[in-house]
């Protein structure tokens, strides 16, 4: 059977781990057909796959484009992607608080019909959450987000840090809003749980730990859930070594007739 052609838009961490996994075959049935980046000029890869642009990325007709870029890329190509009847597996799910543009991409996708993928990132807990908001018996869904303050301030500011700090106390939607680069597990949670107005998120900024934590309760008749995941960084700060891995998993599932719970 013929491979499916994978696009990358964004070569940062996730799109080097990627490249890095499907290149040395973790798993078959795809080949990168072609990575754009704004800064792949600098970028060691084999010319063949080097796109200046995303319109050249689209004339390698790529089936599948994985978005590993920023909220602006996502904001920028989802649509076009769509339209061209590629399937689109989105990282920078932050974009989806913006309500204007998940309407927009969530109402094209009913008509397109061709798949979205929202992985589950560096989050666990999503197959409970996914499982009681279906019969409605999801109430209450926080998640609290510690991190080192280098992975959420700049170098400067997160010297000033000497003790636990709380960020921002508020809906999924503002931290969305104000931490775009380090909330998008917020987003997926919002998107499979509650949404994005009911949704509590605490950000900490805890100069006590290395690691990057996700602590997720929820309530409703279900019962009660509490998870907390120690996600180590990749070379990203901002970026959790398991990522990539639940990019992998999904390209898994897509070929897999044995479906697991999540
Ligand atoms: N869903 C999740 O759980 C999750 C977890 C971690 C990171 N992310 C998100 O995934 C994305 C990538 O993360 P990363 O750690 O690889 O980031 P990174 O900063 O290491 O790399 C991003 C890459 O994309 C390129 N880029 C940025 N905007 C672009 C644009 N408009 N057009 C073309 N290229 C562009 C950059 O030059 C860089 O090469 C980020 O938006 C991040 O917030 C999501």
């Amino acid at each position: 059977m013929k491979n499916e052609r994978i696009g990358i838009i964004g070569f940062g961490s996730i799109g080097q781990e990627i490249y890095k996994k499907i290149s040395k075959k973790i798993i078959n049935g795809y080949s990168i057909v072609g990575i754009f980046s704004d800064d792949i000029d600098s970028k060691n890869i084999s010319k063949k796959i080097k796109c200046k642009s995303f319109e050249e990325l689209l004339k390698k007709k790529p089936n599948i484009i994985i978005e590993a870029a920023s909220v602006k890329a996502c904001k920028d190509y989802a649509e076009k992607i769509l339209i061209k009847r590629i399937d689109f597996i989105c990282l920078s799910v932050c974009s989806f608080a913006d309500k204007s543009f998940f309407i927009k991409i969530f109402s094209l996708n009913k008509k397109i019909k061709n798949k979205i993928y929202i992985p589950t990132g560096a989050i666990s807990g999503l197959d409970a959450i996914s499982a009681a908001s279906l019969s409605k018996e999801l109430r209450n869904v926080k998640l609290i987000q510690r991190k080192p303050p280098k992975a959420l301030m700049s170098d400067i500011e997160s010297k000033k840090i000497k003790k636990e700090k709380i960020l921002l106390k508020s809906t999924a939607r503002r931290v969305c809003k104000e931490f775009p680069k380090n909330s998008n597990i917020a987003a997926t949670l919002a998107i499979c749980g509650i949404g994005f107005d009911k949704t509590k998120v605490i950000v900490i900024a805890d100069p006590k730990v290395k690691k990057n934590i996700a602590e997720i309760e929820a309530l409703g008749k279900f019962g009660k859930l509490r998870v907390i995941l120690e996600n180590n960084p990749s070379s990203n700060p901002k970026t959790s070594r398991l990522t990539a891995m639940s990019i992998i998993l999904s390209l898994n599932k897509r070929k897999s007739s044995f479906l697991s719970a999540f």
